[in-house]
């Protein structure tokens, strides 16, 4: 099958198409004939050699597909061979066939196309978990999304405005502000030339919010500190501009914060399970509603993933990059 190998793994990594054996699927697992897969940002750390796939991963780059069921192992009940399907994956999915382990296995949606479903996995599970378990969200409460433009951010704010949220968002450019607003943002805040730490506490008349999700750290850790209302949460899935940082806790024992920070692709199975179900009752409902929906910047064939790192490395993209074989 084609497989997309990384050559010289650094910062000057190439992405190349090459022929690899196709893979059984085991215990637990389905064979997945790809029809698009996703990019994440962790797939260029990984090609850079800095977030190796956890032990029993695939080394192929890819978390995430769309595509038919090819193939079914032992123990994998649910699905018959041509089912349409989306899959999170421990990694694997730049490739023509993938194995997903059946309970990160969804549907693809109604009024979804199978090439389309490839953008939903990493941001649905992601922004679920996050929200809900970490986040503790309650009805009515708000929420606070950094990076509301990204694969991560367009989910969120959609998921959250679709539960009736009260929602806001940052991001760095006018089309990325107007985006946020479309996908149902009360207010999204260009941190360019905006505080969001004034601009929230103006909108919530000084309250601030419930829950923030956040991508960014660095000086937003003091920032989100502020931003947040008392027993708020703050949940960190990435700390791109800094896991460091010079912080006064003192509002956070005043105001009773909660800080957490969580990871995904190291979860176990049946933890992975018990978001798939979540999403199963309550989301994937909700996009065959129309009320959510893939956001897809841009799609490159297989053999072209580097310019789809390229492109995302680069920062302008909005909502999710796909490959498709
Ligand atoms: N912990 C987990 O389980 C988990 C799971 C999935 C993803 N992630 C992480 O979540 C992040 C989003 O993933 P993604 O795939 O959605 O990536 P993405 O589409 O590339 O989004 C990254 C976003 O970060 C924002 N950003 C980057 N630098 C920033 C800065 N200095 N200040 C403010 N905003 C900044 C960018 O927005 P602007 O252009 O508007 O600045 C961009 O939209 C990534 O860092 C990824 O590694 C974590």
């Amino acid at each position: 099958m084609k497989v997309i190998r990384i050559e010289n793994p650094g910062p000057g990594y190439r992405l190349v198409l090459g022929e690899t054996g196709r893979p059984d699927p085991g215990p637990g697992e389905i064979l997945i004939k790809v029809a698009a897969s996703g990019i994440n940002r962790a797939d260029l750390l990984q090609a850079r050699g800095h977030y190796p796939p956890p032990p029993g991963a695939s080394p192929i780059l890819g978390l995430e597909v769309s595509g038919a069921v090819a193939e079914i192992g032992p123990d994998a009940a649910g699905y018959k061979i041509g089912d349409e399907v989306c899959a999170l994956l421990t990694g694997g999915g730049y490739a023509e066939y993938a194995l997903a382990h059946v309970s990160c296995v969804l549907p693809v949606p109604k009024h979804v196309t199978v090439m389309d479903a490839a953008a939903l996995p990493e941001a649905h599970f992601t922004a679920w978990t996050n929200l809900m378990d970490a986040g503790r969200l309650q009805p009515g409460e708000s929420v606070l999304v950094h990076g509301g433009a990204s694969g991560i951010g367009t989910a969120a704010i959609q998921l959250l405005a679709a539960l009736r949220h009260t929602v806001f968002a940052t991001a760095g450019s006018e089309g990325k502000i107007k985006t946020c607003m479309e996908l149902g943002a009360r207010r999204a805040i260009d941190y360019r030339n905006e505080d969001f730490v004034a601009v929230i506490k103006e909108e919530t008349q000084g309250r601030g919010v419930d829950v923030i999700l956040d991508m960014v750290g660095g000086d937003y850790i003091q920032r989100n500190i502020e931003a947040a209302a008392v027993r708020g949460r703050i949940v960190n899935i990435a700390y791109q501009k800094g896991a460091e940082a010079r912080v006064n806790f003192a509002p956070v024992i005043a105001k009773r914060l909660t800080l957490a920070a969580t990871t995904l692709r190291a979860r176990t199975t049946e933890e992975k399970a018990a978001i798939r179900d979540a999403l199963a009752d309550t989301v994937w409902p909700l996009i065959a509603e129309r009320r959510i929906r893939p956001v897809i910047d841009g799609v490159y064939p297989l053999a072209e993933a580097i310019k789809a790192h390229e492109r995302m490395a680069e920062g302008s993209h909005t909502g999710k990059i796909l490959l498709i074989s």
